[in-house]
């Protein structure tokens, strides 16, 4: 049994900040893959810890740098589109029974290819303009915000199906996922 210690910085430069999760999420799919490590274990830590960190960027840093005319409202709202479709992956994957079937496998490679994509995409539109747009000052304010946020939702086991299963359905009803996709529960 592996026990996944999620880090849990609580200030910082956001980008930096945000770029640590990209290469755990790497290393969180790597182990997804991995039929000799525990999977279960990989798959709740990685749940928990994306969602955490999407939903953080949502409310603590998109808006923020929108603001600060960093980033456009198209490439925020871009952004959480894409957050969207890695949630319902998630969700996909969340919802497969066992770790070693033909289906988990699938599953992890749909999320993989999903999250891939947009952690490329955001790390090339968003976090670039983070770096040559605002200030040191306003990269350790949306650090400390978005980590502040990001710990809480991990105390509260954001990676919980229920959890991810609303998310995903709000997304839905937001228009920020096709209206006639599967999974609309709730
Ligand atoms: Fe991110
Ligand atoms: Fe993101």
């Amino acid at each position: 049994m592996t026990t996944y210690d999620i880090p849990r910085p609580t200030e910082g430069d956001v980008v930096e900040l945000i770029l640590d999760d990209h290469r755990l999420f790497e290393s969180l799919l790597r182990d997804l893959r991995d039929a000799t490590a525990d999977r279960e274990a990989a798959r709740e830590a990685l749940a928990t810890v994306l969602i955490a960190h999407g939903e953080a960027e949502e409310a603590k840093v998109y808006a923020q740098l929108n603001r600060k005319r960093a980033i456009t409202k198209g490439e925020a709202e871009h952004g959480e589109e894409e957050h969207a479709e890695g949630n319902e992956k998630l969700l996909a994957l969340l919802e497969c029974k066992g770790t070693d079937t033909q289906k988990f496998d699938d599953a992890v490679e749909e999320l993989a290819t999903a999250l891939n994509h947009h952690i490329g995409e955001e790390e090339q539109t968003i976090l670039n303009p983070a770096k040559t747009e605002v200030s040191e000052q306003v990269r350790q304010e949306l650090g400390a915000a978005w980590a502040t946020m990001r710990n809480q939702l991990l105390d509260e086991g954001a990676g919980s199906i229920s959890n991810v299963r609303g998310i995903v359905a709000k997304a839905h009803r937001e228009g920020l996922l096709p209206a006639d996709d599967e999974g609309e529960e709730k």
